[in-house]
């Protein structure tokens, strides 16, 4: 009787066991072309860049906004990017249709994100699949959005800096409000990327 007891009470273990704990199945196959290890870096990295460069907006104060301002707020944006860029094999810019720097227009694939995210205000970012310069990978674009804080230097076309008038001669990046679409994140990712 005891082993009959103790046999029916290791089977309910096992049981209970299997019950909780089912065997492995296959992982969802995942055909994206960049592994989402790396999907989730990038994402990480770029979200991290947006949160310093709010961070340092939200550091002005009622003082004169000159290109010291600049030099501290919205310029360690572009040289974190860069310093990335130099790191990994990933590709990350700001871009924006309505842009300061003309070198920071966006490409046909940037353009299409922008209209995306202007006519869908609740998508703030995606993947696709995408090859530059024939290596095949990834892009992955985020929304950049106005703060009250950016209008120092991103408001009124009158009320720009000295220095934004003097150095921007084509200067598009003026005239937003808070909430506004600024422009967008863009990464290209290859696929060899690991
Ligand atoms: C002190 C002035 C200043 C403030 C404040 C500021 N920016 Fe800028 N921003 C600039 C200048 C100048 C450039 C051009 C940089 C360059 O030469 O590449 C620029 C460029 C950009 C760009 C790159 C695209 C383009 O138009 O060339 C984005 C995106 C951007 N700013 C977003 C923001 C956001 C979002 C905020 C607020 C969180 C902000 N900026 C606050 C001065 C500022």
């Amino acid at each position: 009787m005891p082993y009959r007891l103790a046999f029916l009470l290791a089977a309910m273990l096992l049981l209970a066991a299997c019950a909780e704990d089912p065997s492995p199945r296959p992982a969802a196959p995942d055909d994206d072309a960049v592994p989402d290890s790396v999907q989730a870096r990038v994402e990480q990295t770029i979200a991290a860049i947006d949160a310093m460069r709010s961070q340092l907006a939200a550091t002005i104060e009622d003082e004169q906004v000159d290109a010291e301002t600049f030099a501290r707020v919205c310029k360690p944006v572009g040289m974190r990017a860069q310093e990335v860029n130099q790191q990994t094999d990933w590709t990350v810019q700001q871009l924006a249709v309505r842009y300061r720097n003309p070198a920071n227009a966006p490409d046909s694939l940037a353009a299409i994100a922008h209209e995306r995210f202007e006519t869908d205000p609740a998508l703030t970012d995606y993947w696709i699949e995408a090859t530059r310069d024939g290596q095949a990978g990834m892009r992955y674009f985020r929304r950049i959005t106005v703060e009250a804080s950016c209008l120092a230097c991103h408001g009124a076309e009158d009320d720009r800096p000295a220095f934004v008038q003097a150095n921007y001669p084509e200067d598009r990046a003026y005239g937003f409000d808070a909430g506004d679409l600024r422009g967008v994140y863009a990464a290209f990712v290859p696929a060899a990327s690991h």
